[in-house]
């Protein structure tokens, strides 16, 4: 069947994976990827698949109710896989209210739109939110977070993901429109932007950078290769239940600092750098402000529901994505131009 999608947030990092797998598995469905192209968002990201017929770009804000709606009733979608967000928690310390416009009003302002535009016309729509397991909050050194698990955020990032999550599910107990949610832990993997731990890691190594690694180094993330988290999206586009919500994560619990210490190792032999050379760069700095400890996903329903795995082992990624950043040394380059070095010196300067 014929499907017209909006994607969010498609010239981020993991949305520029959502919509090439969406243009190339469904060449007969029409793509509309809309997104503001903050600093975050890079049309390189999609090089290889612009061209392709049924892909179509829109820049613009998701808090612009009046361009919202104009695409909504120009290309009557069937569907919104919504990812366009600020994603950096270290930003939203800072700057709360960009969360706030972008992760709560811009999601109001997309619900409002399906609302309006499907009318109560459910049959064969979707509005599919993507969230994270910040919303949940922080483990203790045991135990996973489920679907059931309560939410507790503690940062302004988490706290608007988790308000959107909650207006998400409201729109479908009001209003009854067919939404589904997942929950998912860190990504990693080609196009990332180096504010995030692994790539600026990559960057910093590179450049023989020091590694600034927050408190002790030992909060605990559970990293997904992006390729494997937008199989999962495609997988729970099609086949979740409505109103239902799904967690999404590897099983793959990393300490930061064992993380570091591994792509410090990796990186010395691809870099042929004499062994615990980069490990030398690494340097602890002040903690993050109200730093979770440890994040762990169950996702066994995705697994049980759906037949979702992860594909890839996780020493396998990492080494991909290493590669993947050392071959394309141009797009670091391009990001890490212009503001950056002004976002790096205002956040890192007084560490
Ligand atoms: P990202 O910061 O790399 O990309 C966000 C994209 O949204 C960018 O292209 C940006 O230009 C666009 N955008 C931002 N504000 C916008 C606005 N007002 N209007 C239109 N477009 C706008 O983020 P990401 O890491 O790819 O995360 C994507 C989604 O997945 C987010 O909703 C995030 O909360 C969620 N998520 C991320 C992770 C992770 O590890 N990165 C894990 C779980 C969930
Ligand atoms: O869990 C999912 C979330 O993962 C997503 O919702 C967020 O969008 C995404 O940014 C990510 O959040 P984190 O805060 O976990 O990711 P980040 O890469 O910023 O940090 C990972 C860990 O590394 C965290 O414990 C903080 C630490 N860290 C990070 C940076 C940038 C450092 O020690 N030093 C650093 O310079």
């Amino acid at each position: 069947m014929n499907k017209k999608i909006l994607i969010t947030g498609g010239a981020g990092f993991i949305g520029s994976h959502v919509v090439r797998e969406m243009v190339t598995k469904y060449p007969h469905y029409e793509i509309y990827n809309l997104d503001a192209l903050t600093y975050a968002g890079n049309l390189a990201n999609l090089k290889d698949i612009e061209d392709l017929p049924n892909y179509h770009f829109v820049k613009g804000d998701i808090t612009d109710a009046i361009l919202v709606e104009s695409l909504f009733e120009k290309y009557a979608f069937d569907g919104v896989i919504h990812l366009a967000a600020e994603s950096h928690v270290d930003r939203s310390i800072e700057d709360p209210l960009a969360f706030v416009n972008t992760n709560i009003v811009g999601t109001v302002t997309l619900l409002n739109a399906a609302r309006k535009y499907w009318d109560g016309n459910y049959t064969g729509k979707c509005f599919y939110h993507i969230s994270t397991d910040e919303v949940y909050g922080s483990l203790g050194e045991s135990g996973f977070f489920t679907e059931t698990t309560a939410y507790d955020p503690h940062s302004p990032y988490s706290a608007s993901k988790a308000s959107s999550d909650h207006l998400v599910r409201a729109y479908h107990d009001t209003y009854g429109l067919p939404v589904v949610i997942s929950n998912c832990s860190n990504n990693y993997g080609p196009n990332q932007f180096p504010e995030k731990l692994i790539p600026l890691f990559i960057n910093n190594i590179v450049q023989k950078r020091s590694l600034p690694v927050y408190g002790k180094g030992l909060n605990v993330r559970d990293w997904l290769y992006v390729v494997d988290h937008a199989r999962a999206i495609d997988l729970i586009f099609h086949k979740g239940e409505v109103s239902e919500t799904y967690n999404i994560g590897g099983f793959n619990e990393w300490s930061n600092i064992d993380l570091i210490r591994l792509m410090c190792r990796l990186m010395d032999e691809k870099l042929g750098r004499e062994s615990g050379s980069s490990e030398k760069l690494i340097t602890y700095v002040k903690d993050r402000a109200g730093h979770d400890l440890r994040y762990a996903i169950d996702s066994t329903k995705l697994k049980e529901e759906l037949g979702w795995t992860p594909s890839l082992q996780f020493e396998e990624g990492l080494s991909k994505t290493i590669d993947w950043y050392l071959d394309n040394n141009d797009w670091m380059e391009e990001v890490t131009s212009g503001a950056y070095q002004a976002y790096y010196e205002k956040y890192y300067g007084d560490r």
